[in-house]
């Protein structure tokens, strides 16, 4: 297939746009630190310059097949899809790339949950397909990783979809205490240091629930029933 991975040369030159070709992609999620990290549903990805998602896109296809083969029954399948898919994250600079970014997203979520749940003999779960947008809208930030703003000028929000047994429970937080709490910004850790963007350090733990008051509570619910947005 021939990818296109310029779009313009003033582009390149103003944003540093060049594609990840598919093949590439691949290649690089083919290791095999990063192959046990997508085997684990709940592990974290970050694309800090996720452009039309050549990463992300990639990564939610290998976590969906993931979630398909750990699942037992259409129930679980319908939760652990929708886990892999709250494990992944991205900041796009540029308004029409986020754009691609969360279409490419939700296209790709769609076919696959469609396509899979037959598996069960189960027809496509209209609250998975609702819930699965919420997600991916909240996990795809448009604004400037290096300066932790969005395209307000507001600082970044992330959501952490936290597993409370089989249920879900979504917290806030800003996208700069994030990167703070996992060390100075610009430090590469090794692939053994690599931690999870929400992970319980000690050095987070307090910041953690200094932020968490910051914002509105949602009320812990069903992975299906994220849609809703209900509050505390
Ligand atoms: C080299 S491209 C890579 C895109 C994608 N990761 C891929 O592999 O195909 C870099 C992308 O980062 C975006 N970008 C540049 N500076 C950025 C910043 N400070 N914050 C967020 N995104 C940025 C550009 O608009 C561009 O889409």
């Amino acid at each position: 297939m021939n990818e296109k991975i310029i779009k313009s040369a003033e582009r390149v030159k103003n944003n540093g746009e060049v594609f990840t070709p598919s093949r590439i992609v691949k290649m690089m999620l083919a290791q095999p630190e990063i192959q046990v990290k997508i085997k684990d549903l709940s592990a974290t990805f970050l694309e800090p310059s996720a452009g039309e998602g050549a990463f992300l896109v990639e990564l939610l296809k290998q976590k969906m097949a993931v979630s398909l083969s750990k699942s037992s029954s259409a129930t679980i399948y319908n939760r652990n899809c929708l886990i892999a898919l709250s494990s992944l994250y991205g900041i796009e600079y540029l308004e029409d790339n986020v754009e691609m970014l969360v279409m490419n997203m939700i296209t790709t979520f769609n076919q696959l949950y469609i396509q899979d749940i037959t598996n069960f003999g189960k027809k496509p779960n209209q609250h998975v397909l609702e819930s699965a947008k919420v997600i991916i809208r909240a996990n795809m930030a448009q604004g400037d990783t290096l300066k932790y703003v969005d395209a307000n000028g507001k600082p970044i929000i992330f959501s952490e979809w936290k597993r409370v047994g089989d249920s879900v429970k979504r917290v806030e937080y800003t996208f700069k205490s994030i990167i703070e709490q996992s060390g100075p910004t610009g430090t590469v850790k090794d692939a053994t240091e690599q931690i999870d963007l929400f992970a319980d350090t000690d050095a987070f733990a307090d910041t953690k629930k200094e932020i968490q008051s910051k914002f509105p509570e949602y009320a812990r619910c069903k992975w299906t029933d994220i849609y809703k947005q209900k509050l505390e």
